[in-house]
């Protein structure tokens, strides 16, 4: 695997003093929902974004974000996160030999991302407080200068994420009708609407999709055009009230003629069991909004028919496997033998 820095290198704001970091970051696969395209009337794909290094899309940021880090001559690297960005920066840190802290929401983290940053040995800090608050600590802290912050405040990792969206040019021959994706601190529909008019303008791509961001119902602060003062999902990534690039998404939504709208964690989880019973894909609670959002609006009958629509699965399944067994019973150990077996199985 080559990762972002050389395959997209042109596009990336990299001199000759930028290390060449990689864990293999990128090129994930886009495979076909033939169920999903079913039940919505489209045709849908899915941008699986658990399959990077650390589990999640933050890889692609993060890898920009330390390179330039290390390029500038930083010891260390801090963010604020709800789990994903923290493993992204403890693992790409690690790499680099930098040394990473991490503040994050006491007890509101899936543990697989938790055991990530522990595992690369990062500081880890929880508060008593949610991620808009951590957020807030992290960058008063950067502002003194000693450590590099690398949240999505820093323009190299929305850069490194808009590779996101050349990849799915390149794989489609063009850019999709529709891209749904969740939204949280808003850096990755910011990213991917900016790769979308990069590609265009470089003649790659003919146009740009309608960008459809969808926030969880208890922490939907764009949708409700007002901060959240104490956000709730189930959906614990984007379990935030004051996104951090707000702006961006409003452009990308309003630009490209799409929508913010809200799903439930009713709905989120719904999506998150039919791609993983129906379609075989196992993803993360928040990353199951964007494919809430389509089945909601295709319901509604306001999802065009046949639109190419591209869901982006933001994290891996693996990362909160609470969430998963959550609702399930675990099944009870039989004894060894085959009467045992053949009396449940009823084949
Ligand atoms: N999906 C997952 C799995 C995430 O971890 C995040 C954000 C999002 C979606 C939302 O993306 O913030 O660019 O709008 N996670 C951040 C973190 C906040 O700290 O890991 P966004």
């Amino acid at each position: 695997m080559k990762g972002i820095l050389t395959t997209y290198g042109a596009y990336l704001p990299l001199t000759s003093h930028t290390p060449t970091l990689t864990l293999g970051e990128g090129d994930t696969p886009l495979v076909a929902a033939p169920v999903l395209s079913r039940e919505t009337c489209a045709d849908v794909f899915l941008k699986l974004e658990g399959c990077n290094p650390t589990g999640s899309f933050k890889d692609r940021g993060m890898v920009v974000a330390v390179a330039k880090a290390v390029e500038e001559g930083a010891r260390a690297v801090i963010c604020a996160s709800t789990g994903n960005t923290a493993a992204s920066a403890a693992a790409y840190a690690a790499r680099a030999g930098l040394t990473c802290a991490v503040v994050i929401p006491s007890g509101k983290i899936a543990l697989g991302k938790l055991s990530q940053a522990i595992i690369h040995h990062a500081r880890v800090l929880p508060i008593e407080g949610n991620f808009d608050q951590a957020l807030k600590l992290v960058c008063e802290l950067a502002e003194q200068g000693s450590i590099t912050l690398v949240n999505s405040v820093n323009p190299y990792r929305i850069e490194g994420q808009k590779t996101g969206a050349f990849e799915i040019v390149d794989e489609l021959g063009d850019a999709p009708d529709i891209l749904a994706l969740p939204v949280g601190n808003a850096g990755n529909i910011t990213a991917y609407w900016r790769g979308f008019g990069e590609y265009q303008r470089a003649g790659k791509a003919t146009r740009r999709p309608k960008m459809f961001g969808f926030q969880a119902a208890g922490a939907a602060p764009i949708v409700r055009g007002a901060p959240v003062e104490s956000p709730q999902t189930v959906a614990t990534a984007i379990r935030i009230g004051n996104p951090a690039s707000w702006r961006g998404a409003v452009a990308a939504r309003d630009e490209s003629g799409g929508l913010i709208d809200a799903v439930t964690d009713d709905e989120i989880l719904a999506a998150y069991h039919f791609l993983a019973e129906r379609e075989g894909v196992f993803c993360e609670p928040a990353s199951a909004a964007g494919v809430a959002g389509i089945l909601k609006l295709a319901r509604a009958a306001r999802l065009p028919h046949g639109a190419r629509i591209v869901c982006i699965l933001t994290g891996n399944g693996l990362k909160d496997p609470d969430n998963a067994i959550a609702q399930a019973e675990m099944p009870r150990a039989l004894p060894a033998t085959m009467e045992a077996l053949t009396g449940i199985l009823d084949l």
